[in-house]
């Protein structure tokens, strides 16, 4: 098992997310983070960190979500590993809580 970022941080990136990670398991892309489901140890200590509310254990992934197993997955070994938190992109407010952000994802 694993935790997963889901769509809602594309395009918000709050990276608060990094901070409490006790095995550096998250990877940043240009507007969006995944967890490397081999290094994430299931502490679910970031899961009350995001402001978006983005990240889930795998179990608890509502079902039009399931897919971001996947893309985490697929995206950890080309994302960059990120270990201090930063600031968030540029109109991460607004696009809080966007739906359909999936095209968005930059790769
Ligand atoms: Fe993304 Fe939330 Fe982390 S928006 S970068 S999963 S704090």
């Amino acid at each position: 098992m694993t935790h997963v970022v889901s769509e809602n941080c594309i395009k918000c990136k709050y990276t608060d997310c990094v901070d409490v990670c006790p095995v550096d398991c998250f990877k940043e892309g240009p507007n969006f983070l995944v967890i490397d489901p081999d290094e994430c140890i299931d502490c679910a200590v970031c899961v009350p960190e995001c402001p978006a509310d983005a990240i889930f254990a795998e179990e608890d992934l509502p079902a039009d979500q399931e897919q971001f197993i996947q893309i985490n997955a697929d995206l950890t070994p080309t994302f960059t590993t990120i270990t201090r938190s930063h600031e968030p992109l540029e109109d991460a407010d607004d696009w809080n809580g966007k739906t359909d952000k999936l095209q968005y994802l930059e790769r």
